[in-house]
């Protein structure tokens, strides 16, 4: 029999298109003959949709007409099954639930991938691809995600971090801390957003006091760090759970601009080519041109960055490497990567789709394991309660 997999996509955040791409891209590679595919759109609305038409790129581009085709569905706990259930029911025409077996997230940015879409799924018992609420939540705030780091030993830039009200009842203060603590160059980010969005850096005060407007303007928790002048950026992925995980081979994705933009990520650095294929489009050198002992020590630190997390699934784990000391830093971690990462384990001579049956299993893996832990007790604590015949008064029932 094959197993049920929901792809869930889209979501009220920032990377809601790249998003689309991502999910279809991994849609497309998954194994027809093990999985009965369902795509689940989620609208900026948070609205859920179904058609066999998302499996497809070229439907999305015209959105109006793709929803209209669509059927809203959600979903919904029965028994010991969570079925997708078809909210616009017709008569005589009655569209039967479909059981879940498995949630493949494939989300992007706060309000999904930060632990939010996994503890919906917790909440109703679908068993899901990829880190747990409380890796995903630590992975997406930039600051908390550095403290953990910290606490494990592993090597991370120093940073300040402070709340936008903070700011703005004391900017003088904040900056006055942010020149002691950190020295310019200073580079200045909202705590959890991605794409570059809203970070800039700033070699003098008044460049600093626009990036920190700025970066407000986009989080109201901010984190500056020292800007490394001389930095290749390297990336590694990671998979596995945090009983066994193996990383990839690294990549050095290149920049048009002095921070690695939007435009850069998604658009291959040119806003007129339209044919966005996501983080895979990316101009990049796979693997990354570093000596083997260097790929061999980013490696390593990626699995430790992992363990340390607690991660599950596929990740990507960004480094600076600041080539006049030779010394590397990790810099952020992306619990749910553009486009998962494939491109990475194809060159690690995993394929994209053994990767989906990888994560497919993990999160059964995971699922079962937390079966055999206690999450109810028999207790007879009520019997022995009662509120006399007063406390029915107020009830609504
Ligand atoms: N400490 C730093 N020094 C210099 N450049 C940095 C530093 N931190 C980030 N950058 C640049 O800014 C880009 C975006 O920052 P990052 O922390 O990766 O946030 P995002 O979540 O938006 O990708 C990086 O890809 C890198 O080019
Ligand atoms: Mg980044």
């Amino acid at each position: 029999m094959k197993t049920t997999v929901a792809f869930m996509f889209g979501c009220r955040s920032v990377e809601h298109e790249v998003s689309i791409i991502s999910a279809v891209q991994a849609m497309r590679s998954a194994d027809r003959e093990k999985y009965d595919i369902i795509p689940i759109y989620v609208t900026k609305n948070g609205e859920m949709y179904t058609s066999n038409k998302m499996l497809e790129i070229e439907p999305f581009r015209d959105m109006k007409a793709l929803i209209a085709d669509s059927e809203p569905v959600t979903m919904i706990k029965s028994g010991n099954d969570v079925v997708l259930h078809f909210l616009n029911q017709k008569l005589f025409k009655k569209k039967d639930d479909i059981v879940i077996n498995v949630v493949f997230p494939v989300v992007h940015g706060t309000n999904c991938e930060d632990g939010t879409l996994q503890g919906y799924l917790d909440f109703l018992g679908l068993p899901y691809v990829g880190c747990d609420v409380l890796s995903s939540a630590v992975g997406m705030d930039k600051a908390v995600f550095k403290y953990v780091m910290q606490a494990a030993g592993l090597p991370v830039l120093p940073c300040i971090c402070f709340y936008a009200r903070e700011y703005a009842q004391d900017r003088d203060a904040t900056i006055g801390r942010a020149e002691k603590e950190i020295g310019y160059p200073m580079i200045v980010k909202p705590v959890n957003l991605g794409s570059s969005v809203g970070i800039s850096k700033a070699a003098d005060r008044t460049a600093l006091a626009d990036a920190i407007d700025l970066a407000v303007s986009f989080s109201d928790k901010v984190l500056i760090e020292h800007a490394v002048t001389s930095i290749r950026e390297i990336n590694c992925s990671v998979v596995g759970d945090p009983d066994s995980c193996e990383a990839s081979v690294c990549e050095e994705p290149f920049m048009n601009d002095e921070i690695l933009s939007y435009e850069d990520k998604y658009l291959g650095g040119n806003k007129k080519s339209g044919g966005s294929k996501g983080m895979a489009s990316l101009a990049r050198k796979i693997p990354a041109d570093i000596s083997e002992e260097k790929s061999a020590e980013i490696r390593e630190l990626a699995k430790k960055v992992f363990k340390a997390l607690g991660g599950s699934g596929v990740v990507r784990i960004d480094f600076i490497l600041d080539t006049d000391s030779d010394a590397v830093y990790v810099n952020e971690i992306n619990t749910i990567p553009g486009s998962l990462s494939f491109y990475l384990w194809e060159a690690t001579g995993l394929p994209y789709r053994e990767l989906i049956d990888r994560l497919i299993s993990l999160a059964f893996r995971r699922s079962r394991n937390r079966e055999n832990l206690t999450f109810t007790i028999d207790t007879n604590i009520l019997s022995g309660v009662s509120f006399g015949s007063k406390g029915a008064k107020g009830s609504k029932m």
